[in-house]
């Protein structure tokens, strides 16, 4: 006798922890309904030692022979024992299914089985959860896992039952409810974003609930994923550092602090978007600026000095850094606190590798300063005026307005670069120019080349825009 199931929709096997924002949570408590499943599992465990004991003497001990594996060998009804008669290993269908061990369970201690499943690593990879028709369910586990009647199992029976393996799709939504799906189809997410190993997800108040289910699909779909976080529909990017509140929704390993390594341009760069902006979107910009930093250390035949006074993690840094021989020294800083920690990683990791022109291990960079600071007090220390090739200015709300107070940053009597970003109204983009040049000619400069060209559209009105000054601050 087959033992009926059907597709669990809410349940997958991918490992996970999950934290608990709404409803859809399945009860840790692991003490209901013991009783039943108790009888069950000692009628069983007393069937399976006399097969067992049956088998034994049917099988000589010396030949090799099939396995004992558990107690209804065929695609039984677990609780029927009648074809129990010896335990052997489950074939594999005719039809190609296989027949996997279970543990069964009640369906209310399902998320406390299968957490416990998935740290141990016992759970199968490959096939999820199946709900049967006495209102348990069963969880697919690997070779690792104890057998039955082990004391961790608490007295809960193993069945084995064609395996709920999941098919190879192609998106996260294919792991949902079909039901759910169609009922919330318009308000489910259609982006999304990934960091390293975090993937962040923007969800909608009326889905807000629903964001373990969700997570859970995600995680399922994208094996390289660690973590998912929602930011919640109240919250938006919020502050002068520019970041999102994140909470974790589902997480593989455990694991829910949302630091991660993101690749870019073939580097890894720590990053952590619940405390530090980043966009991976921009790295394109970031090529940018290394072209143009090496069209100016070609015109000045030397290694030059950076300013990236509001550098974030670092992602600009990190690619001029690594270019052989284009940096001599750099002052790097941000204001948030978080941010210059990350970066203070990051450029340690460039900077011990740094090579010269010829492969060789690089001179020490002078200057070589990170700082936690306001960006347009870098000018007030003499120290650091009139020693910058190349200045960085990232603070789009603000850059137009911050430059004159960087300026004197900017090292005299040759060409240099400021390089920046800026958001403005579309039809504001000839005042970009302007006030760039009238700052240049309030510090004693010539322009010798300007451009401001959009990026992306920022809103309807808006544009993100990038401007490049060649200079020529007199000494
Ligand atoms: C748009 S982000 C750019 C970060 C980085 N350059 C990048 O491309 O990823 C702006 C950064 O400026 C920092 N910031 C904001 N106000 C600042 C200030 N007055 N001085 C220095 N940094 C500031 C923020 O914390 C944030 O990291």
């Amino acid at each position: 006798m087959r033992a009926k199931a059907k597709i669990s929709s809410g349940c997958s096997t991918s490992g996970r922890m999950t934290r608990s924002i709404g409803p859809i949570v399945l009860s840790n408590s692991s003490n209901s309904s013991l009783g039943q499943s108790a009888v069950y599992a000692s009628y069983l465990r007393w069937s399976a030692i006399l097969a067992a004991s049956i088998a034994s003497r049917l099988m000589p001990p010396t030949e090799p022979g099939p396995i004992p594996m558990s107690k209804s060998p065929v695609l039984g009804m677990f609780w029927s024992t009648k074809e129990s008669s010896a335990m052997l290993k489950p074939p594999t269908r005719l039809d190609g299914a296989s027949v996997m061990r279970h543990l069964s369970v009640p369906r209310a201690q399902t998320q406390h089985w299968l957490e416990l499943c998935r740290t141990k690593q016992w759970n199968s990879s490959t096939a999820g959860v199946t709900n049967l028709e006495d209102g348990t369910n069963a969880i697919p586990l690997n070779e690792l896992a104890p057998r039955e009647g082990d004391p961790i199992w608490e007295g809960h029976p193993h069945v084995d039952i064609t395996a709920n393996v999941r098919p190879k799709t192609e998106n996260w939504l294919d792991h949902l409810d079909e039901d759910f799906v169609a009922e919330h189809g318009d308000e489910l997410p259609r982006s999304f974003e990934i960091q390293g190993d975090v993937l962040i997800v923007k969800l909608g108040e009326s889905i807000w609930e629903y964001g373990e289910t969700m997570a859970d699909a995600m995680l399922t779909q994208f094996p390289h994923v660690r973590l998912v976080c929602g930011t919640p529909f109240y919250s938006g990017v919020k502050g002068e550092f520019r970041i999102r509140e994140l909470i974790s929704l589902a997480s593989r390993d455990g694991t829910v602090s949302p630091r991660t390594r993101v690749r870019e341009n073939g580097y890894f760069l720590w990053v952590d978007p619940s405390k530090v902006y980043f966009s991976a979107r921009l790295s394109n910009q970031r090529m940018a600026t290394l072209h143009s930093s090496k069209k100016l250390r070609n015109k000045l035949g030397r290694g030059l000095v950076v300013a990236d006074p509001y550098a974030g993690v670092g992602p600009s840094m990190a690619s001029l850094l690594k270019e052989p021989g284009l940096l001599s020294g750099f002052l790097a800083g941000d204001l948030n606190p978080d941010a210059v920690e990350l970066l203070k990683l990051n450029i340690e990791y460039f900077t011990s590798r740094r090579k010269d022109s010829e492969g060789n291990v690089a001179e020490p960079l002078e200057p070589s300063e990170i700082s936690c600071c306001d960006a347009k007090s870098w000018p007030l220390d003499t120290k650091n005026q009139g020693v910058v090739d190349l200045l960085l200015v990232n603070l789009p709300h603000q850059s137009i307005e911050h430059i004159p107070a960087l300026l004197p940053l900017m090292s005299r009597g040759h060409t240099t670069v400021l390089r920046g970003w800026a958001i403005t109204e579309r039809t504001a983009i000839s005042d970009i120019e302007s006030s760039i040049s009238e700052a240049v000619l309030g510090a004693g400069g010539v322009v010798e080349q300007l451009s401001v060209h959009e990026v992306k559209g920022f809103s309807m009105t808006k544009v993100f825009v990038c401007f490049e000054a060649w200079m020529f601050l007199s000494s």
